[in-house]
């Protein structure tokens, strides 16, 4: 059977972030049988209809190219003001656009990371929603808040917390079995 491919996005833009970091620390973490190749909303314009009905801008393309060609998301993200920030929440909706919006369907891992240190919950219930609302499936459980990011890394970003490794590898072995489920029965 080929590898799962999963895609990851990260919700924040900075250089330096603590979800791009802990993004890049799931790729060795990755259970047998599953990829990850993480994409970047650096290049995404603010979503506007008129440039929608001009034509999908190529960075647009390619990330709803990307999106539908994964057999699962797995989204990092920080909480601005309480709820998703403003880059993830644009990236959907240019993906979310019909024809074939890209998250129908799609199996989808959530986690977050806060310097305060709830770790996000909030950003994560109203992603899961609108989530839901597209038809795709996040995984309920289990969920992951690594709050109190800035003591969890190095600074070279490197992941140098135990448990939050164990968290994450939990979440990846948990998603696996998640989009094994999900699939098409034939
Ligand atoms: C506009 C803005 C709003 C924020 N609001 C919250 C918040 O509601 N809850 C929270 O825990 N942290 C909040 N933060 C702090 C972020 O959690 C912190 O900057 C985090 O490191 C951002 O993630 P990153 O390292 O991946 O960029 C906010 C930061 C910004 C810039």
């Amino acid at each position: 059977m080929a590898d799962l491919k999963v895609l990851g996005i990260c919700g924040s833009l900075r250089k330096a972030s603590y979800n791009m970091s802990a993004l890049r620390a799931c790729s060795d973490l990755m259970p047998q049988g599953m990829t990850l190749q993480i994409t970047s909303l650096a290049d995404i314009p603010m979503y506007n209809q008129d440039v929608f009905d001009a034509g999908m801008p190529p960075s647009v393309k390619r990330l709803r190219e990307e999106i539908a060609a994964a057999d699962g998301l797995l989204i990092a993200s920080p909480e601005y003001n309480f709820s998703v920030t403003a880059a993830l929440k644009n990236a959907i909706d240019w993906a979310s656009r019909a024809p074939n919006q890209a998250f129908q369907d799609k199996p989808v891992a959530i986690f977050s990371a806060t310097q305060g240190p709830l770790g996000g919950p909030r950003n994560q219930y109203d992603l899961r929603r609108m989530l839901v609302q597209l038809w795709a499936h996040p995984l309920p459980r289990p969920e992951v808040f690594i709050g109190s990011a800035n003591t969890k890394f190095d600074a070279q970003g490197k992941l140098t917390d135990e448990t939050t490794r164990k968290f994450l590898t939990d979440l990846l072995a948990g998603f696996k079995d998640w989009i094994l489920r999900m699939q098409p029965r034939t």
